[in-house]
């Protein structure tokens, strides 16, 4: 088990670069499954989730190499379609191959994922929405067990925009028989970089960034290159931790345009930032304004980000109130926040943050990856050290961040 230890209270300084997004590069990688042969994709973070999925493609015959930021992934020899449950339930993201395994083999037997420290987290749209385009789907001992001889397009309505159901059936869509129209879609950058994918690889999808996707089947895919877009959560993680130690920090190679909820929101809370053409700076306030969030999906605030913005309202000035209407549990963060001296209620599903003049370090536990970047972000604001263990989530979806915050200025060691 390792732990981070960060003595805080170091105003953060300097340029860091983002990485590739973690939740475009693993549909992508369950999408080269669709075309049997050779892809390569370029800017892929160096992620536990990243190799978790990898795992996932190897149980199925696929070949895969890393050369530092490309993955190589042959899939022509995939021939066994199940994902066993005990990679399932180590990431949510592994049922993400439910849709290609179907409209590549006919068939598909993936594990249910179990729950999840952000709250409940059915995949029921997933299953309706595959079951729209043909399949047949039965429950057997934890297993979803899913076939189809044919897909054919169909019309989808989902009841709430999930990100993974709208991946899910565009990945089983751009092989079925006629055309498939998406309606109430997520609008998730990453949904855009997935359709890019598929439509590198001759897919013929229209209308993604928007509710309303159209997918118009064709007969095969052949395996395509691509450059994973950067991390839209990773940009804004640096910019809220610099925000949070009253620092001056340059994030290069993001995409401005994909946080523009969270740019505005900072903006509100005090903090100075100059957008320019894939860079970002920002200059943290002495003390942040409070600030009200309410994550949405996408173009909203970003749900990943609401425990790190509660991070950051720990310290402001008055009292912010936050709320989550895509995970209304995500507040896991809040009891750890609290052993750091932070004056927070959840009152029916609001976090009610009161400043207080400065954090302590603690010895702290990671939740999950996000409540875990929340506890990071805290850390480094507070006075004293703060011990963070069960690293490991922190590992999921942030490569490297003890060297990159060092890079930046913070007192940050990795312990075993
Ligand atoms: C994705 O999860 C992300 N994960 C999450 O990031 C992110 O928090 C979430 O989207 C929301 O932006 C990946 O992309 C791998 P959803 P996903 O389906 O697809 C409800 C991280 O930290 N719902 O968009 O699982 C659900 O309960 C992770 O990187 C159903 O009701 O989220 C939620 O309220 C954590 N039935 C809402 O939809 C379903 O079948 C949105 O969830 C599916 C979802």
């Amino acid at each position: 088990m390792e732990r981070l230890i960060i003595k805080g209270g170091r105003p953060l300084s300097g340029t860091v670069r983002v990485g590739g997004m973690k939740n475009a590069a693993l549909p992508m990688m369950a999408a080269t499954i669709l075309a049997p042969g050779v892809h390569i994709l370029n800017n892929i973070p160096d992620l536990r989730d990243i190799t978790t999925m990898s795992h996932l493609l190897r149980i199925f015959g696929a070949k895969i190499y890393r050369h530092g930021h490309a993955l190589t992934l042959d899939t022509s020899t995939c021939d066994f379609p199940e994902a066993p449950y005990e990679l399932v339930s180590t990431m949510r993201a592994s049922f993400f191959v439910l849709g290609p395994l179907l409209a590549r083999f006919g068939r598909a037997k993936v594990a249910l994922p179990g729950g999840c420290a952000i709250g409940p987290r059915p995949v029921d749209l997933h299953l309706k929405g595959l079951r729209a385009l043909g399949a047949e789907m039965d429950m057997e001992g934890g297993y979803v067990v899913a076939e189809a001889r044919k897909l054919r397009g169909a019309s989808v309505n989902f009841e709430v925009p999930s990100v993974g159901a709208t991946e899910n059936v565009l990945m089983a869509a751009v092989l079925a028989e006629g055309t498939t129209v998406v309606e109430n879609a997520a609008k998730e950058p990453e949904i855009s970089a997935l359709a890019e994918f598929l439509r590198s690889m001759g897919a013929k999808i229209s209308g993604d960034g928007t509710d309303r996707i159209e997918v118009e089947g064709v007969t095969s895919l052949s395996p395509a290159e691509v450059e994973v877009p950067p991390d839209r959560i990773e940009t804004a993680t640096f910019l809220i931790a610099a925000a949070a130690t009253g620092g001056e920090v340059t994030v290069e190679g993001c995409l401005p345009e994909h946080i523009t909820s969270v740019i505005g929101k900072l903006r509100e809370a005090g903090a100075e930032l100059q957008v320019r053409d894939g860079t970002i700076r920002v200059q943290g306030p002495p003390r942040p304004g409070p600030t009200d969030v309410v994550a949405t999906p996408y173009p909203g605030y970003p749900t990943d980000l609401q425990p790190l913005h509660t991070a950051l309202m720990t310290i402001a000035e008055g009292t912010s109130l936050i709320s989550d209407r895509v995970f209304p549990e995500r507040f896991t963060h809040v009891p750890e926040l609290r052993r750091m001296g932070a004056d927070i209620s959840v009152e029916d599903r609001v976090a009610v943050v009161r400043g207080v003049r400065a954090l302590d370090g603690a010895p702290v536990m990671a939740p999950d990856i996000r409540a875990g970047a929340a506890l990071v972000v805290a850390g480094l604001a507070a006075k004293g050290e703060t011990v963070i263990s069960r690293v490991y989530h922190i590992d999921r979806g942030y490569e490297r961040i003890e060297e990159k915050l060092r890079s930046l200025g913070a007192e940050v060691r990795r312990e075993s």
